[in-house]
């Protein structure tokens, strides 16, 4: 059946990410430009149950687009867990007359548009933005290239002071359940081993490689660690300085610093582009999809499949950060 989409809501759910900002920005001139009404959304879908909406001109979203965090502002909200919860967003979104929505977030965020638009009949269109890029059905998502280029300068600051006083740095970057930011940063800082919780840790052959390393002075050392892997920074550290008692250790955990700053340009280009495929998704009658890039090209992939991507670890990655970092 064709529908005529006239009013869109815009939200940003879940942890914010670099680009959000060029990605609301995108809906927003893109619909105004298509002749829709468009409407902002604040908090994600605690704002749908508030009834904190607003109607956005083109000039709402001037002088954003080079900023991160997001204007919208955003949140988890347990609430729309709960089918009244959603029922109220529902009725808060028809009171403006709003027939679509653009949601930016993760898979999280993803899986609440899937239900809302089965039970509420709203075409809803998911935009990837997380620096974890856990998200499967797209290469890159919004916010992952300047939350990598942050650890990278990051990193890069904790070798200077490592080298000065030949001490290994244990480093934690962000990613809950995703190696990504660690094996891009590590791989890019030249890090001397990188792990990740999608790889079993085993900590016997880390102890044999420093220890080996040791054995040759080679005490100047950093091991990039995500989120989610198995020890942790902190407990890592205990069980290195336990075995190896003169190796002076430290840890550095990179943590939220992570997810602000300006974007980079590749994280606007792909928001920019993202956006604008999203309104012409709801324009073209392709509803409940999310919009990704793979090989450079759009890609749409149905809500309901959206799903973490598990990340399956490439071996020869992996060789190229052992050959690289003898
Ligand atoms: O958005 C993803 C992420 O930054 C994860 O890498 C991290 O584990 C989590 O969000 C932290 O969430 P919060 O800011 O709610 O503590």
């Amino acid at each position: 059946m064709n529908r005529k989409v006239t009013k869109i809501g815009v939200l940003t759910s879940g942890g914010d990410a670099p680009g959000m900002n060029a990605a609301i920005r995108a809906v927003v001139r893109t619909g105004i430009y298509k002749g829709l009404e468009v409407y902002g959304i604040m908090r994600g879908y605690s704002g749908m149950i508030d009834g904190d909406i607003f109607k956005m001109e083109s000039q709402s979203v001037a002088n954003i687009i080079q900023r991160g965090g997001t204007v919208l502002k955003t949140a988890r909200c347990k609430e729309f867990f709960t089918s009244e919860g959603r029922k109220i967003a529902y009725d808060n979104l028809k009171k403006h007359g709003i027939n679509g929505l653009v949601i930016i977030g993760g898979d999280g965020s993803f899986r609440g548009a899937n239900i809302f638009s089965q039970e509420h009949d709203i075409p809803c269109i998911g935009l990837p933005g997380t620096i974890d890029k856990d998200i499967a059905g797209t290469d890159f998502t919004i916010g992952f290239d300047t939350a990598v280029n942050t650890a990278v300068e990051a990193i890069d600051k904790v070798r200077d002071t490592a080298d000065a006083h030949d001490r290994l740095f244990i480093i934690e970057v962000m990613g809950r359940d995703s190696g990504y930011i660690a094996l891009h940063s590590g791989i890019a800082t030249g890090a001397e081993n990188i792990l990740i919780p999608e790889r079993k840790t085993d900590i016997e052959n880390v102890i044999k490689t420093l220890l080996e390393k040791h054995g040759r002075k080679k005490l100047v050392n950093i091991i990039v660690v995500a989120e989610g892997e198995e020890f942790g920074a902190t407990e890592l550290s205990k069980i290195i300085t336990e075995r190896i008692p003169d190796q002076e250790v430290r840890v550095c955990i990179l943590g939220h610093i992570q997810r602000g700053g300006s974007p980079t340009c590749f994280d606007r280009l792909i928001a920019s582009r993202m956006g604008y495929a999203a309104v012409e998704c709801l324009l073209e009658n392709r509803f409940n999809v999310f919009v990704g890039i793979i090989n450079n090209k759009t890609h749409y992939t149905p809500l309901d499949l959206a799903v973490k991507k598990k990340q399956k670890i490439n071996e020869e990655w992996m060789k190229i950060v052992r050959i690289l970092s003898s």
